[in-house]
């Protein structure tokens, strides 16, 4: 069944405590829940209807009694509860089996613990209950279980008592004093360690931090301690909120559907967002952990103090917590080049998962109207360009302003389920006199129009009058049922480039201010022109500046002359960036276009760009590395409306050689200068160095595929097996891949026996060989066989995505066979999963979103297969609704 955003309305009764009393055994857990109710008045009186699933209901008693109840589908209805005003105590007695819930949604076993995911309709799957956003209620949780297999029982809050029981049992108490909706409710029972960290917050109260792990992970703990303290620094700094708790638990477990969740209190945590040393993690890994720790954390003030009021207003939540966790990571980056590596990082990933899903069957606004299974929409716009809606109020409005926003927010909104809305109104309401306030119903449809709008740019210089004219002009491509869009008001970021290099003062005719050397210019009709004075020469616009605002940018009739004046000189190291990657797309495109293969992909000028950045002393490495890496076919492909996934492997594959040959000496140099980074520390300035040395080794090995060199893969071998960490020791094998080196299954071998024992790294293990250049059409094969090794299981979700999901969505290259067998095992790998667990399933499922965009025969091959899958009578409802998407007038 659909659901409509429209269709919301307030719960017929509220329930104010919940008192959960658990026996935890793997098979039949006991679940003991007493709530009291009471009816809401502003709602015409009516049963109430409990949601439930995959429960066994023993008993009901309402206010001690028993009272006749019936099950309707999934709902407990209960149409006798007394009239009136009054409270009323219920009392349901249900059990359930957490080691047979494989779908990891509710209570569930893993590596001998128990754990919990509520968010968002999982606490249904614990006990019947009004499991929705707006019903918000404080719990007390008892815990019983065996002492021994189970010595640490959490649960939210606080810990009120613990002690022994018969039969070897033990029970723990807690209480959280903050009311909050059933998604955030969360325990843990578990044979675990904890690294602990007590700390006083500026008012002078005093907290315990503690992350807890299986007892052999201890010494991987350090880094998310870390970053646990400088989130808590950082979000009393920036936005003036403190931890509100006696206790902030991190828990991690290996079997995890999302990535954390931020459960009161006791966030529990995917092991690869807490784990790390540098023997087993890489610079990439230790950002995430820096990343997601400080997502849960700023969730507690943006998620869990003011909540959803609806899960279409999911964004409410995450694109604003998405946006503080960016922020926070480019805080801690420090300088404005480490800062701007930082967003090129976000912007890249925005642009392949986000832009795409706006593209395609997927598409859906920011706040959707619409969903059949609500985890199908823990997306990349509600995420990603939830929070690009978020800073463009930043931008609008400023730094001070949006601090200003926030203070309202929760001045009006704390301990409420509120909804986007109230959010915007916040910020409006306290920037009177801003561009947005002025416009805030047109800012609004960022939330309501899916799409990515193109953003049209011309500009035109009257050297008589000293003018540069800059006209900006909108469209939004039609998506899946919103054929037409309106304008949009898009924050452009710019400046203008004189002939030197250097930055014009701009003012606009007419107004009398100080020339700034940036500006930003608001656009909210379909088209707009804004006109420089005193302009003294034909000048280079440098528009979009740090991706202002999520668009396609079109610059009409630029030549190439001015995007290599931009990589030149740009004072705005993203779009320097950016001007090296459309110079490259613009050559890759049309070697993809042509009717036949060019010899070169890039020109003279291009590359003799990509060389001066390479060569120039004042730039970064990490900033260099960005720079040359080059458009993958993804990417690409996004960029056409016919794609030919083998058409597009041999350009992206050309490219590749092209660039490592023609910048051979600078390889050598580079690598030479970089290869040695000394200890290692997780930091931006040696990671930069780490990733430009990797780059480099892995471009001598390319040059050495085609000479037959075998010093370049001896050395990376070498330095593959002497690592002392994980960055560097990643980095060698993957040139060995990319070298198609004779080494590289002897490395692939010996990294599997070194790390036989590290999961993370296993995970690590498959995903190189799901994604490795598929050069001889022999993954597809790999991948099969790797299903098949000891170590391979369908059942753990970082497992699946490293292997299958990884192929399908990471490695088109091989997934797009002309004889269609990447397709045939995508069928068959959803449907397997589909019982297991749908939402992996419907991840995986999506990998075929563009499937109408496919050239014959790929789009005949495609489509068969998505129908196969279709046709499965009790498919998910998760797989169902992505698939029946993609084939919708088909
Ligand atoms: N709220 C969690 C977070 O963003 C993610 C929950 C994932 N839930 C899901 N159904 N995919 O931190
Ligand atoms: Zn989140």
């Amino acid at each position: 069944p659909t659901i409509y955003r429209h269709d919301y309305q307030a719960p017929a009764f509220w329930i104010d405590t919940v008192d959960l009393t658990f026996d935890l055994d793997p098979a039949k857990t006991r679940v003991l829940n007493k709530m009291t109710l009471r009816r809401n008045p502003d709602v015409p009186a009516q049963p109430l209807r409990l949601d439930g699933e995959e429960l066994n209901l023993a008993r009901v008693l309402v206010n001690g009694q028993g009272t006749s109840f019936k099950l309707e589908g999934d709902q407990l209805v209960l149409e006798n509860l007394p009239e009136g005003a009054d409270p009323i105590a219920l009392e349901i007695f249900t059990t359930c089996n957490p080691s047979k819930n494989t779908e990891l949604m509710g209570l569930y076993t893993s590596e001998g613990g128990f754990f919990t995911q509520c968010e968002a309709q999982g606490f249904r799957r614990i006990t019947y209950f009004l499991d929705r956003p707006d019903v918000m209620a404080t719990y007390k949780v008892t815990l019983r279980a065996e002492k021994k297999a189970y010595p640490v029982l959490l649960s939210n809050g606080n810990l009120l008592e613990q002690g022994d029981l018969e039969d070897g049992r033990h029970f723990a108490v807690w209480h959280d004093p903050f009311r909050k909706p059933s998604y955030l409710f969360a325990l843990v029972a578990a044979p675990l360690v904890a690294r602990e960290q007590r700390i006083v917050s500026r008012g002078g109260k005093e907290h315990l931090l503690q992350v807890f792990v299986r007892p052999g992970d201890l010494d991987k703990t350090e880094h998310a301690m870390q970053a646990l303290l400088q989130s808590i620094a950082w979000d009393e700094a920036r936005f003036g909120l403190a931890l509100d708790l006696e206790r902030f638990m991190i828990v991690a477990t290996s079997d995890f559907n999302a990535g954390a969740m931020e459960n009161k209190g006791l966030n529990i945590f995917n092991t690869k967002y807490v784990l790390a040393k540098p023997s087993t993690a890489t610079d990439d890994d230790y950002d995430g952990i820096t990343s997601v720790i400080g997502h849960e954390y700023f969730h507690n003030w943006t998620g869990n103090r003011i909540t959803c009021r609806d899960w279409f207003q999911l964004s409410l939540k995450e694109g604003l917590t998405v946006f503080r966790d960016q922020e926070f990571s480019e805080d801690l980056a420090g300088s404005p080049s480490a800062r701007a590596v930082c967003r090129i990082g976000n912007v890249r990933g925005l642009r392949a998962v986000q832009f795409s899903e706006d593209s395609g069957p997927m598409a859906h606004p920011v706040r959707p109207d619409q969903y059949q299974e609500i985890a199908n929409f823990y997306t990349a716009t509600v995420y990603e360009k939830g929070a690009e809606v978020v800073r463009m109020y930043q931008t609008l409005v400023g730094r001070d302003g949006f601090r200003k926003g926030m203070d309202l927010y929760f001045q009006r909104h704390d301990g409420q389920a509120v909804t986007c809305d109230d959010f915007a109104q916040a910020m409006a309401d306290a920037n009177p006199d801003s561009a947005l306030a002025a416009q805030l119903e047109v800012f609004k449809r960022w939330y309501s129009q899916a799409g990515t709008p193109v953003l049209h740019a011309s500009g035109s210089y009257d050297a008589a009058a000293q003018t540069y004219t800059l006209t900006l002009r909108q469209s939004c491509p039609a998506t899946p049922g919103q054929p037409a869009k309106q304008p949009f008001l898009i924050p452009v970021r710019m400046g203008l480039i004189g002939r030197d290099g250097q930055a014009l003062p701009l003012q606009l005719q007419g107004d009398t201010g100080t020339p700034l050397l940036e500006r930003v210019l608001v656009l909210h009709d379909t088209e707009a022109s804004f006109t420089f004075a005193d302009i003294p020469e034909a000048p280079v616009p440098s528009l979009l500046r740090q991706f202002s605002a999520p668009v396609w940018l079109e610059l009409q009739g630029e030549d190439e002359a001015a995007q290599l004046h931009r990589l030149a000189h740009d004072s705005d190291a993203f779009n320097r960036w950016e001007a090296a990657q459309r110079l490259m797309m613009a050559q890759a495109v049309s070697a993809v276009q042509a009717s036949e293969m060019p010899a070169q992909v890039l020109n003279a000028s291009t590359l003799d760009a990509l060389r001066a950045v390479l060569r120039n002393p004042a730039l970064d490495a990490a900033f260099k590395q960005l720079v040359l890496t080059l458009p993958d076919e993804l990417e690409i492909a996004e960029e056409l409306d016919s794609v030919d996934p083998q058409r597009i492997k041999m350009v992206s594959e050309a490219l590749c050689q092209q660039v490592a040959h023609a910048l051979a000496e600078d390889w050598l140099s580079l690598y030479e200068a970089h290869e040695n980074t000394g200890a290692y520390v997780p930091e931006p300035v040696s990671a930069g160095r780490r990733a430009l040395a990797n780059l480099a080794l892995e471009n001598l090995c390319r040059i050495a595929r085609d000479s037959g060199d075998v010093v370049w893969p001896g050395k990376a071998y070498q330095r593959f097996k002497d690592a002392s960490n994980m960055t560097d020791r990643m980095g060698a094998l993957r040139a060995l891949l990319e070298g198609q080196s004779v080494l590289a299954q002897p490395a692939l071998e010996r990294f599997h026996a070194l790390f036989q024992d590290e999961a993370l790294v296993l995970d690590k293990w498959f995903r190189l060989q799901a994604t490795r250049n598929d050069l001889d059409g022999k993954v597809l094969g790999q991948v099969r066989a790797l299903l098949q090794h000891k170590d391979f299981h369908l059942s753990n979700p970082n497992r699946v995505r490293s292997l299958i999901t990884a192929f399908c969505h990471a490695n088109p290259g091989a997934f797009h066979r002309a004889d269609a067998a990447g397709y045939v095992f995508w069928a068959d790998q959803v449907l397997a999963l589909d019982g297991i667990n749908a939402q992996i399933a419907a991840r995986l499922a999506r990998a075929m979103d563009h499937w109408k965009r496919l050239a014959e025969p790929y789009r005949s091959a495609a489509g068969e297969a998505i129908r196969r899958v279709a046709a499965k009578p009790d498919l998910s409802a998760d797989v169902r609704e992505v698939v029946s998407r993609a084939l919708q007038d088909a």
